[in-house]
Formats: C-alpha cells, structure tokens, sequence
C-alpha cells in the first residue's frame, strides 16, 4: 500500500454533475493498494491506518487522473508534413486527398511498413504519452484497408498493449475511406468489411469498437448503418466520425445507434444535437484537427448547454492532427472553444473515459477505480492549462506502479 500527501488539489473528475464539476480536493491524500485506489480525500481526515505507509510527497501541487486519449490514431507509418505547407498556402484537404494524398497516401506507406516496425513507432509515442501523464487511449485501425494491413495494425495493438503499460482499447476503422482499388466497386469493399473483416475481428477479439467515417468523400449514412448493424451483432461498440467536413446527419446516426461516442461534430446541426442529448451518446471534441485543417471547432458550448457530454482528444493522426499532445488540445479547448479548465480537464478523463464504455474502471480518482493519476507541476487545473509548462508532468502511474517521473527524463540520452 502506497501513499501520495501534501497534494495541493486534487481533482477527482467523478461522474456525476455537470461538465464543468471536478469535485476538487484541497490539501488531499491518495493511497492505492496494488492496482487499485482505496482511500481519496482531504489528509486531514486520512484514517490512522494508512498514516505509517510509505510516502510520496506531491509538494503542494496537482494531482489528476491519469489522462484518457479517446481518439487516436496512433498506428501508422510516415508523415505528410508537405500537406500541412499545401493547407496554409490554401489548398483543402478534401483537394490534397483527391490528388492522391490524405489517408491513401498513409495508407500507401503502411501496407509497406512490417508489424515490428509500426510497434517501434507506436512504442516510442506511446512513451511520450506517458510522460504528458496519458494513461489510457484509443487507438484505431484504418490505414491499411485491405485485409492483411488492417489486421497487422490490430495485431500491433495488441502486441503493444502487452509490452507497454499504457492501457490500450482498439476500435477497427476498417471503413475509414473506400481504397482506391475499389472506387468502381464500393459494394466490393462493404463485402470485404461486412462478411470478412469484421467477423475475423470480432472472433479474435482484436477490437472493442467498430469506426466509421461518415462523410460525403467516405460513407454515406446508409452504408455506414450497414457497418455498425453487423459489428454490434458481433458486439463491436459503435463510434462514428461525424459531420467533420460537412453536416451529414452522422450525429443522428451516432443517436440512433447508441454509440458510444459521436466524434468531431464541427458542422452537427441543431437536430444532431438534440438526438446526442437524448440517447446520451458522448460528444468528442477534437481541436487540434480543427485548428490544422483551419477550421471552426466543434460548437462546444452548445452541446453542453444541451447536456450533452464533451470528452476532448487529440485525433493524433499523420494528416489533420499530427500530435499527441492531449493537454494542448484541453487549453485549445478553452481558448478555441469556451469551455473552462475544469470542463476541458473532465474531457480528458472521466467523459473520455465512457466514451471508451471503460467509465467503471477508469477517469476518475476515487475509492475501487485503477490507480492511474498524475502529478503536474501546477497548483491547481486552471494553472496547468494556463502556462501549459513543458514537462509539467512530473510522475505517471498506471495501475498502481509508477511508470514515468521526470527523473526518468533527465537520465535518458539527449
Ligand atoms: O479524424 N477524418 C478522418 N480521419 C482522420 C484524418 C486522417 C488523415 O488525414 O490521415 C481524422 O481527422
Ligand atoms: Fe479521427
């Protein structure tokens, strides 16, 4: 059993209240036993039993649960940083995809790279995650669209979810876009995902989730109803990339199929809003693709206001979000979006928590959950988000064991 003392504040982010709540704890203490949280609360009225335990002293500053990346795509080979030139001299990306680059360009790159190469990448962002103190992501299939490099991506999830503490869940992205050797034949492609792919998945369990892109340039409404009806019969949880480029009803469908979550939604329409309201689908924001596609973000304040759920995460992806730094997305979040420290904060952990149906288990610190948390160097959230100090996270623990600290930093080589 473990104790951290002398927590300036600490934010619990339970489930319940509104976006804004992180029922926050001044002058705290945590204590964790194995891989489990037993006792949060102020260190006044820590139980004498837990008083004589071994220490860690967070110095007054604050305490987090350890950080959740709802959406990435992390899994991938090569860059496009020619295209990010190509967007600021005013190219869109729809543009850039149909001249051959966007995803098929990654996907291209992908098919050629081995398995044990994408774990390396993977493994070495993974590791930076850690040290920004992520502890739980998402990471999607979606650049090899055929079957031998879709199923390569999931195996290389499934190698890195046993090699690296970062807890992992993958969604299959299989219908990302149609590859460009089906373009005459799109039923040929829905085959291929329908009766091959998805039950090869489902069977060898190497999803959690079924992914679609729904965009007038991917699929349509239809087809992607198609998609998510065969994955939920094999119990793949839906998600949907929705009303990125264009509003396209994906937020209804996202409703209309309980999904788990309804991502992007930077042109969801009044109607979309109200369906997420009422089935209680989780609204994911992410700023970082609005601001490097240059775009207006997601209407966050609406969708709270509505009572709608807004986790925030990075996209990290090679095109339209190429980073995986999670806080920056919080303070984009509050400068881009309006949303509070505290809303953008419980974004990141207990909402992108159940957006990954993980919500029992993770986002949160209280008594019975993983002990996964964070120490930053800030006094409090608003602090954090504010300066976004670089390395202000100064110790990772994941399920109980300490995973990262900054002096694991100053003895890496330069
Ligand atoms: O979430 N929207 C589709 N997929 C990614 C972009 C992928 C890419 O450009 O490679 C996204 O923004
Ligand atoms: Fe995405």
């Amino acid at each position: 059993m473990r104790l951290l003392h002398n927590i300036g504040q600490l934010a619990t982010c339970r489930s319940e209240g509104g976006q804004g709540e992180i029922h926050p704890v001044m002058d705290a203490a945590l204590v964790w036993d194995g891989a489990t949280i037993v006792w949060v609360g102020q260190a006044q009225a820590l139980p004498a039993e837990y008083r004589e335990l071994e220490r860690l002293d967070a110095g007054g500053r604050l305490v987090i649960p350890g950080l959740v990346d709802c959406h990435t795509h992390l899994a991938f080979a090569g860059w496009r940083a020619e295209e990010f030139e190509q967007r600021i001299a005013g190219r869109s990306y729809l543009e850039i995809a149909r001249a051959g680059g966007g995803i098929m360009a990654t996907v291209r790159q992908t098919r050629a790279a081995s398995e044990s190469e994408l774990v390396d990448r993977a493994a070495r962002f993974l590791e930076e995650m850690l040290a920004l103190g992520i502890t739980t992501i998402e990471c999607k299939s979606g650049y090899g669209l055929d079957e031998a490099t879709e199923l390569k991506l999931l195996r290389v999830y499934r190698r890195l979810a046993g090699e690296q503490p970062i807890r992992l869940l993958p969604t299959f992205l299989g219908a990302h876009v149609v590859p460009a050797e089906f373009r005459d034949n799109r039923g040929g492609y829905l085959e291929l995902l329908i009766d091959r792919l998805i039950p090869h998945v489902a069977r060898d369990g190497l999803a959690a989730c079924c992914d679609v892109f729904v965009e007038e340039s991917a699929f349509s409404i239809e087809e992607a109803r198609r998609i998510l009806l065969a994955a939920r019969r094999l119990g793949l949880k839906a998600k949907l990339h929705a009303d990125q480029l264009t509003s396209a009803g994906g937020a209804e469908l996202a409703a209309e199929m309980v999904a788990l979550s309804a991502d992007h939604l930077e042109h969801v329409s009044e109607r979309g809003i109200e369906a997420l309201a009422r089935s209680g689908v989780v609204a994911v924001s992410l700023p970082l693709a609005s601001l490097y596609l240059r775009q207006p973000p997601m209407p966050a304040r609406r969708l709270i206001a509505a009572d709608v759920a807004v986790a925030v995460a990075t996209d990290f992806n090679p095109g339209s979000a190429p980073s995986y730094h999670l806080p920056l997305a919080l303070t984009l979040a509050c400068t881009l979006q309006g949303m509070t420290p505290g809303e953008a904060l419980k974004g990141a952990t207990i909402y992108a928590a159940r957006a990954l149906g993980l919500e029992q288990e993770v986002g949160s610190l209280e008594a019975g959950k993983s002990a996964d948390f964070a120490l930053i160097d800030a006094p409090d959230v608003t602090h954090w988000l504010y300066h976004l100090k670089p390395n202000a996270c100064l110790l990772t623990v994941v399920r109980g064991a300490v995973r990262w600290t900054a002096a694991d930093r100053a003895s890496q080589p330069a």
